[in-house]
């Protein structure tokens, strides 16, 4: 199934609660929130206090991106809170197959993504673990950039070894997608579509309801 998952991070912070309830009004099934701890990306974004505070505007998935060095240190912080999804950068953590557990005794769905210059092979040893990999089209850090093409092959690659292992895991795309590179990114074999400002620039609910035209599967 093809789902939409706005990232929070673009949203107008001092109507927040609005803003999540815009995007799941118009039919958004997940809310992707950004952890950023300024080291592992330069920016810091927001963190537990929030997440706990926008628990109660929606029912919707949370899809938690954790851009955090040492990931399993907060795994069962961001469970309490209510994440549904927590998916952290294999590059950030020593043993990935050691988070993967964690959230799984969580009792909650583990992602695991990779930076643009890490390779798709480099996830092989955890393709059988996960419920979603994420494959960041932009360097993590910031909203509001460019979609990398070679990014975009890297879904394929993904895809196909996914395929041949007899697995449907989710793949989500997550920086610079827009109305014009989103149909590349889903026939390239993507179903989980982050948008940040695609979704919060302009008229939430309006941009949420026309992305989710280009989802309806075919
Ligand atoms: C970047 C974040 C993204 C970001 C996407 O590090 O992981 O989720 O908010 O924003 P856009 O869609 O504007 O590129
Ligand atoms: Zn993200």
């Amino acid at each position: 199934m093809n789902i939409l998952s706005p990232s929070i991070l673009a949203a107008d912070f001092k109507n927040l609660g609005q803003e999540i309830r815009s995007v799941d009004d118009a039919g958004a099934q997940y809310v992707h929130i950004d952890v950023m701890d300024g080291v592992f990306v330069p920016s810091i974004s927001f963190g537990m206090p929030v997440i706990e505070s926008i628990r109660s505007a929606t029912g919707r998935v949370f899809d938690v991106h954790l851009m955090i060095v040492d990931p399993v240190r907060y795994v069962d912080e961001f469970v309490r809170l209510g994440a549904d999804i927590i998916t952290f950068h294999l590059e950030a953590a020593d043993d990935p197959g050691k988070v993967i557990d964690r959230i799984h005794e969580g009792g909650k769905k583990a992602g695991i993504t990779i930076k643009p210059a890490t390779p798709v092979s480099a996830l092989i040893p955890f393709l059988g673990e996960v419920e979603m990999v994420l494959i960041m089209t932009v360097e993590p850090g910031f909203g509001g950039q460019k979609i990398i093409p070679e990014c975009v092959e890297k879904v394929r690659q993904l895809r196909a070894l996914l395929t041949e292992r007899g697995l449907d895991t989710d793949i989500e795309v997550d920086g610079g997608i827009t109305k014009e590179n989103i149909k590349e990114v889903l026939s390239a074999g993507a179903n989980v579509i982050v948008a940040g400002s695609a979704v919060f620039k302009g008229n939430t609910y309006e941009n949420t309801a026309q992305l989710l035209q280009y989802l309806i599967d075919k």
